[in-house]
């Protein structure tokens, strides 16, 4: 993982009032819950007296409650009390589980996976994807693959004939022009133009015409992508670390269409669909790629068409790099 970053971890919905919800993310166990507020808190669920799991406690309050002995833990992972000692007696201040900073926007909740710090940056998103106008659905689809494969996957041009030979690959457009690819800041922005092989030499990068329109692929590190299909219509993913070797892919259908509710559900239906069994063209293959974890220097032998996976693995490791120096 990068340091330092904000990744979408959840859809909100998931965590429901008066609820504890367990989810493995980033390789560690994770509890969230709504305090009497609403806000979203986190910690690991780990119970730092004997070790029990906290989602198998209740919520208290603005606390969670451990199951096996009742030690009452906040948001930001101090013990309020522990029962034995009775409700009013002072509790060491060493008594701190682990706590991690989470955040909630854009129907996603955000968490913080590095230091605490007294700001922080601003969440990533998608830009232009929330605009008011634009209502989606949302799929969720687990991966057995590390995320950054299946980032990889969303930014290569090279496959779509391949595995999508019956779906969005039909054409048999073999030759990858380019690809236009451009990295701004944490946004990798990239443009298609792939055709049929009549034998001629795809276009070098260098030797493509800066595209007018916008970008049919946008990824926002760390892990956030769209595809832009239009005025009214994107598909965005959001890919979440589970562990090395699993993943959920939260894919959301954005679309602006004034339609009646039952014609918009169906939509809905058809293309959530849609969008599944193209994903699962991509899943089918993506979970044979070793190793799990790819790497700038990975060993892979890279062709031009390759341009954005190695942009998006050089900007990945500069951040990593970043993250790790040491502040000023
Ligand atoms: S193990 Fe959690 S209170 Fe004892
Ligand atoms: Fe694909």
């Amino acid at each position: 993982m990068i340091r330092n970053q904000w990744y979408v971890i959840l859809e909100s919905r998931e965590v429901k009032q008066g609820t504890l919800l367990s989810v493995r993310r980033m390789g560690r166990d994770l509890v969230l819950w709504r305090d009497t507020k609403g806000t979203v808190e986190c910690m690991s669920d780990h119970c730092i007296h004997r070790g029990v799991a906290l989602s198998a406690g209740k919520v208290k309050g603005d606390c969670v409650e451990c199951p096996f002995h009742g030690l009452q833990y906040d948001g930001r992972g101090r013990v309020t009390v522990i029962p034995a000692n009775g409700k009013d007696a002072p509790v060491p201040a060493t008594f701190q589980g682990e706590a991690f900073v989470v955040r909630e926007a854009h129907g996603y909740v955000y968490l913080w996976w590095g230091e605490p710090r007294e700001e922080y940056p601003e969440l990533p998103f998608i830009p232009g994807l929330d605009d008011t106008r634009l209502t989606y659905g949302t799929w969720r689809d687990p991966w057995n693959a590390f995320y950054t494969r299946a980032i990889e996957n969303q930014l290569d041009v090279v496959h779509l004939p391949f595995i999508h030979y019956n779906t969005i690959g039909a054409g048999n457009r073999t030759i990858v022009n380019g690809p236009v690819a451009r990295l701004d800041g944490n946004i990798l922005r990239v443009w298609v133009d792939n055709e049929k092989d009549h034998g001629q030499t795809p276009r070098r990068p260098d030797e493509m015409p800066v595209p007018e329109r916008d970008a049919q692929l946008t990824f926002v590190f760390p892990n956030l992508w769209q595809n832009n299909l239009g005025p009214n219509a994107r598909i965005s993913a959001a890919f979440v670390c589970v562990d090395e070797q699993h993943s959920i892919l939260y894919l959301r259908f954005y679309r602006r269409f004034g339609r009646l509710p039952v014609v918009r559900q169906l939509f809905d239906l058809l293309t959530g669909l849609a969008d599944i069994t193209i994903a699962h063209q991509d899943r089918r293959v993506v979970q044979t790629q070793r190793p799990f974890v790819s790497s700038l220097n990975g060993g892979e032998k890279l062709i031009q068409g390759d341009l954005p996976i190695v942009l998006y693995r050089r900007r990945r490791e500069q951040l990593q790099k970043e993250a790790q120096a040491p502040t000023a």
